[in-house]
């Protein structure tokens, strides 16, 4: 008998992702725990053993943009690869996947990704099934805090999954389930590997991250935390000298979170807090569980304690009885705010859901012209804030080499990507820069 240790054969596997950033790291996670099988990633299907579409069930267009990639995967399936649908559209609509494609060897809702060494493994032999789609969060955080491997200065840390909200337009309570919160020791040590390897910023990830509660790390005092105490705590951690997190929403911001914003210094200028509409009719039908009002109150609170914070959100336009007049209270409400960066969407009508069924829907052209009215404010609320920094130092985190030669890519603390010229060797530090222009998308700075 043999005693030498077999290494897993070299295979290729290409992961596509949509959607929000959950799924962005869900799909590095993914990687990291093919890693082991032999596995190394690609950017092209063509080369692909293994192709792992990363889903979003937000807005029906992303469901469309699935089954039209499924078709282009043809060529994976003659060469034996294998081809599997991972994501929120996975969780929804696994039968209908299967139905529509049955070139698909396996579905894999969002809570079974630790299972996934195990299911390539009985797919090869054969003996897999073709959906995993139970929900069991606690014991997926638990498989996934092992052994991560940090790319980058710059790292998103899950903290808490699922959502009890129900707004009555989205379909995030049905395909990521129940809120659960990660205990805050498990965090913490996840957030400490990551520092040992260099990470310098994090992002605390979660559909309602805001909503994060938990017994305290032991040893530490207090009884319940919630998302302002985690934050402190990780900002103790020697090496991590930016905390961000996202996204949350309204009901759960509390006193000792925006408090933080104040006290805390590691913790970035920067909240994306979603209020989706500016009239109370319309946030009642959409279940939001707040108003315009209690949303403004919220968002001077923030201010009084960081004057320069940067406020972001989501917009959702054409509810179903949003009229004119509705619909100029949000334009009102996006006034009174002022925007750093903001995204919007027209209302899309997703099965299940209460809103789907509601009267006085709102017809396409009608939602399109709000929706371009509402851009074109955003758009110019965007740019005064990106102005405003002209001529400001800023504290840039080097996070890549930029586009041209000899220049580097960063974040301002308001998350800003800002250009400049500045030697390798910066990466990864965070260094005070003029910015000298604001361009459509980007600033660009100079070393001081
Ligand atoms: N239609 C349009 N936008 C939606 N969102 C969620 N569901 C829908 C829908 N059915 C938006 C919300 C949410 C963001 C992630 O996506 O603004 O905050
Ligand atoms: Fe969806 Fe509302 Fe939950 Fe956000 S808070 S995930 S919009 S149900």
């Amino acid at each position: 008998m043999s005693t030498t240790e077999k290494t897993p054969e070299k295979k290729r596997v290409h992961v596509k992702t949509w959607g929000c950033q959950m799924n962005v790291y869900d799909s590095e996670r993914m990687t990291g725990l093919l890693k082991p099988l032999g596995y190394e990633t690609t950017e092209t299907p063509e080369e692909a053993d293994l192709v792992i579409l990363n889903t979003c069930h937000i807005r029906e267009k992303a469901a469309e943009k699935v089954y039209s990639e499924l078709g282009r995967l043809k060529d994976v399936k003659a060469r034996g690869g294998t081809i599997a649908v991972a994501g929120c559209v996975a969780q929804a609509e696994g039968a209908e996947i299967q139905a529509r494609a049955p070139q698909v060897d396996f579905v894999i809702g969002p809570q079974s990704y630790h299972k996934l060494p195990e299911i390539i493994a009985k797919t090869a032999r054969g003996t897999g099934e073709n959906l995993y789609t139970e929900f069991d969060v606690d014991e997926k955080f638990d498989a996934l805090e092992e052994g991560r491997q940090a790319e980058g200065y710059s790292a998103f840390v899950t903290v808490q999954e699922g959502c009890d909200k129900f707004c009555t337009f989205c379909v995030v309570p049905y395909t990521r389930g129940a809120e659960v919160s990660r205990n805050a020791d498990a965090v913490t040590l996840e957030v400490r590997q990551l520092a040992q390897q260099g990470v310098r910023e994090i992002t605390l990830l979660g559909q309602n991250v805001n909503a994060w509660h938990g017994a305290p790390p032991v040893g530490a005092s207090g009884e319940a935390w919630g998302l302002g105490e985690l934050v402190r705590h990780l900002a103790r951690i020697d090496g991590i000298d930016r905390i961000r997190f996202t996204t949350s929403h309204p009901k759960d911001m509390d006193d000792g979170l925006i408090a933080a914003f104040g006290e805390e210094p590691k913790l970035m200028p920067y909240l994306h807090l979603p209020v989706q509409a500016g009239n109370d009719r319309v946030l009642k039908a959409m279940n939001r569980a707040h108003t315009a009002e209690s949303y403004l109150r919220q968002i001077e609170a923030v201010r009084a304690v960081r004057p320069d914070i940067a406020i972001s959100g989501d917009m959702i336009v054409g509810f179903p009885g949003e009229d004119d007049a509705a619909f100029e209270d949000t334009m009102a409400l996006v006034r009174e705010v002022g925007y750093a960066s903001c995204f919007s969407f027209k209302y899309s009508r997703r099965p299940g859901t209460p809103g789907a069924a509601m009267p006085k829907q709102v017809p396409e052209d009608v939602k399109s012209e709000r929706l371009q009215r509402l851009q074109a404010l955003l758009n110019e609320q965007r740019h005064a804030f990106d102005r405003a920094q002209v001529g400001r130092t800023l504290d840039i985190l080097f996070e890549k080499p930029g586009r041209l030669d000899g220049q580097l890519l960063g974040k301002s603390p308001y998350l800003q990507s800002v250009h400049v010229i500045a030697p390798e060797s910066l990466l990864g530090q965070i260094v005070p820069i003029r910015i000298e222009e604001a361009g459509p998308n980007s600033l660009r700075g100079v070393l001081v």
